[in-house]
C-alpha cells in the first residue's frame, strides 16, 4: 500500500551505498575486517567490553540465553509485553518461559514486583525489554538478580542510543542484545549485536555463534590459524560484511536521528495532550534517555482499536500494535494465567507513525487524523 505517512522509514544514502561496493570490491563478503571495526565500533558506542555482530536480534537472544546456561528444566522470566522473539529465544534452549507483567499504564516495561513474584527454584534467568527504548527498573532488577543468583540478559531490540543514569541500555545486565532489523533505529536489514562486559560469556558467545568451532575462516584466511576443534554444539549466527558496512555508516547516523525522533515525540506529545486529553500517553515519567524507537498511545476505554487504526488507514496513516500479549499466543497459553496491566494496556493500546525523516506535514496529518477518528468513534 501507498501510505500517506507509513508506521517506520529508515535513512540510507549514499554513504551505505559505498560502503556496500567498497565490500563487493573487496572480494571479502563474509566475518571480516569490516565486522571487526563495527563490533568495536558498537562497543565503543554503548561503552561495552565486548560486542559481536550476529544474523538478527533473535539469534543475540538466543546466544545469550545459551551463554547464562538455560537449559531443560530451568526457567526464564521475561515480559509478555514484548515481540515474541524474546520469549522463543528462552524456548529455543528448552527453558521454561514464566511471564512477567508491566509497570502501570505509564510505563511498558516489565515490572520487579512481578518478576519477584515469579520466581521459583528452577529459575535462572531473568530478560528484560526496554519497551520504544525506554528504560526498564534496572537497578530494582538487578538487585532481585542478585539476590536469587539470576542471570540478567536485555533484550535491547528497540533501545540502540538509549541510557539510563548515563549508561547504555544494554549494558546493564550480564548480555544485551540489539537488532537492526529493516524498521530499526540502526538497520542493517536483518542483524545484531550480543554485547558483555564479561570475558566468560563473551568467550562462549565467541565460539556459539559459529558451530562452536575454535577458529573463524578469517582467521584461517589471515594465517591465524590452520586449524580448528568443535568444543560446543554451536550455531551459524555470522553476520556478512555487506551489512556490517551498512551498520557502521546507520552508527554514524544514530545520534541525529534519535534526536530527531525525540523531536517529533515531543510535539506528538503536546499535540495529543491538549487536543486529545482522553489519549493516555505513556512514558511521561522521566527515567534515562529513550532511543523513541516507536510512539505508543492509549485509545481512551470503550474506543474499539480496530475502526480506529482502519479511520487512519482510510486517510494513508499506517498504525500498529505493540504487542499483542505473547502469554495469549496459543503457543503459550496456560490455562487461567492473566497479567492485569498487560491485558489492559494492550487492549487500548495502538502505535503511531514515527521516524527521522518524518515530515512536519506528515506529523501533522497524524495529529490531526487522530483527533478526528477519536471525536467520531466518541460520538461528538
Ligand atoms: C523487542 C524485540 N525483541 C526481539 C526482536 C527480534 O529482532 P530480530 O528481528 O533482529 O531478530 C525484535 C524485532 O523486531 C523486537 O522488537
Amino acid at each position: 500500500m501507498d501510505w500517506r505517512v507509513p508506521l517506520a522509514d529508515v535513512r540510507l544514502g549514499e554513504e551505505e551505498e559505498k560502503a556496500v561496493l567498497e565490500v563487493l570490491r573487496s572480494g571479502w563478503l563474509t566475518m571480516g575486517a569490516v565486522t571487526q571495526a563495527f563490533e568495536q565500533e558498537l562497543a565503543a558506542f554503548v561503552g561495552a567490553k565486548h560486542a559481536f555482530a550476529v544474523n538478527n536480534a533473535t539469534a543475540a537472544l538466543h546466544l545469550a540465553c545459551l551463554a547464562a546456561g538455560l537449559h531443560e528444566g530451568d526457567e526464564a522470566i521475561v515480559p509478555s509485553l514484548t515481540f515474541v522473539a524474546s520469549a522463543n529465544a528462552i524456548r529455543y534452549t528448552g527453558a521454561k518461559v514464566v511471564f512477567a507483567d508491566i509497570e502501570s499504564e505509564d510505563w511498558l516495561c516489565v515490572s520487579p514486583r512481578s518478576i519477584e513474584e515469579k520466581i521459583t527454584e528452577r529459575t535462572k534467568a531473568i530478560m528484560v525489554m526496554h519497551y520504544a527504548g525506554f528504560a526498564c527498573d534496572m537497578s530494582a532488577i538487578l538487585r532481585i538478580a542478585e539476590k536469587y543468583h539470576l542471570a540478567v540478559i536485555e533484550d535491547a531490540a528497540h533501545a540502540i542510543g538509549a541510557s539510563l543514569d548515563g549508561k547504555a541500555l544494554g549494558t546493564w545486565g550480564d548480555m544485551g542484545c540489539y537488532s537492526f532489523f529493516g524498521n530499526k533505529n540502526l538497520t542493517t536489514g536483518e542483524g545484531g549485536m550480543l554485547v558483555t562486559n564479561n570475558d566468560l560469556l563473551a568467550d562462549k558467545v565467541r565460539i556459539l555463534r559459529s558451530h562452536g568451532m575454535t577458529t573463524l575462516t578469517w582467521d584461517r584466511h589471515q594465517g591465524h590459524a590452520s586449524s580448528y576443534d568443535v568444543v560446543d554444539l554451536g550455531y551459524n549466527y555470522r553476520i556478512d560484511e555487506i551489512r556490517s558496512a551498512i551498520g557502521s555508516e546507520q552508527l554514524k547516523k544514530l545520534p541525529a536521528g534519535n534526536a530527531r525522533r525525540d523531536e517529533l515525540v515531543q510535539r506528538y506529545r503536546q499535540a495529543l495532550s491538549e487536543q486529545c486529553p482522553a489519549i493516555g500517553l505513556p512514558f511521561g515519567e522521566k527515567r534515562g534517555i529513550s532511543s523513541q524507537h516507536i510512539f505508543p498511545i492509549l485509545l481512551p476505554e470503550g474506543i474499539e482499536k480496530e475502526a480506529f487504526r482502519e479511520q487512519l488507514k482510510q486517510r494513508g496513516i499506517q498504525t500498529s500494535f505493540h504487542y499483542p500479549p505473547a502469554h495469549h499466543f496459543r503457543i503459550y497459553r496456560q490455562e487461567g494465567e492473566t497479567l492485569l496491566m498487560t491485558e489492559r494496556v494492550a487492549r487500548r493500546q495502538v502505535t503511531l507513525p514515527l521516524f527521522p525523516d518524518m515530515s512536519d506535514q506528515q506529523q501533522e496529518w497524524v495529529i490531526e487524523g487522530v483527533v478526528e477518528a477519536l471525536a467520531r468513534l466518541l460520538g461528538d
